[in-house]
């Protein structure tokens, strides 16, 4: 197994892996992850298996503290010297599932952004996930103003 940031050629693969993992209302289209990946593809973090997309994590740097959906559909938002790494989805495919594969690319997301002299990162979640996100070090701050997908969300921070 091993990590890297994207290229612009991880396109297809990576929208492929997103619209297993999330249901069409949350997914990220092929535009939105096109735009990302124009502008920050060195905050998509994909994890291989040999030549297989096992999983991806991605999200951009800003200085707002709050994500927000706007962040979703605007890459333009994105500030490479900005304070927060966001983190937008955490994926992994179905039958790789269990088995570390989200755990490594977050700790790979974390250590990067540490290196970078963020001042942390910020997630939201469902709360089912909240326990396994804290493990990390993510800290609960409550409901999410977001409306993405029309569920409920939880934004969760680690604070360096
Ligand atoms: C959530 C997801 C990224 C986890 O990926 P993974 O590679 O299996 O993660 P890991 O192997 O590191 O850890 C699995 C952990 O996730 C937990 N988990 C996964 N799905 C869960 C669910 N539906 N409800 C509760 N916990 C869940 C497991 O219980 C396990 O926790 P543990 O480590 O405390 O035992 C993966 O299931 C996925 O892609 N799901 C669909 C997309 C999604 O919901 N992403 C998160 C958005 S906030």
């Amino acid at each position: 197994m091993n990590i890297r940031n994207a290229t612009m050629s991880d396109l297809s693969k990576i929208a492929a892996v997103e619209a297993e993992c999330f249901p069409a209302a949350e997914a990220a289209t092929e535009k939105d992850l096109k735009d990302r990946l124009e502008v920050y593809p060195d905050h998509f973090w994909l994890l291989f298996d040999e030549d297989k997309m096992v999983g991806f994590v991605n999200g951009m740097v800003t200085n707002e503290p709050d994500l927000t959906d706007e962040m979703y559909e605007d890459a333009s938002m994105h500030d490479e010297s900005g304070d927060w790494q966001m983190i937008f989805g955490v994926n992994t495919i179905t039958e790789y599932r269990n088995q570390g594969c989200a755990a490594v690319l977050i700790r790979q997301a974390i250590e990067d952004a540490k290196e970078q002299g963020r001042k942390g990162l910020v997630l939201t979640c469902k709360d089912r996930l909240i326990r396994y996100y804290a493990k990390f070090g993510f800290e609960n701050e409550g409901v999410s103003a977001s409306v993405h997908g029309n569920v409920v969300w939880y934004q969760m921070r680690l604070t360096f």
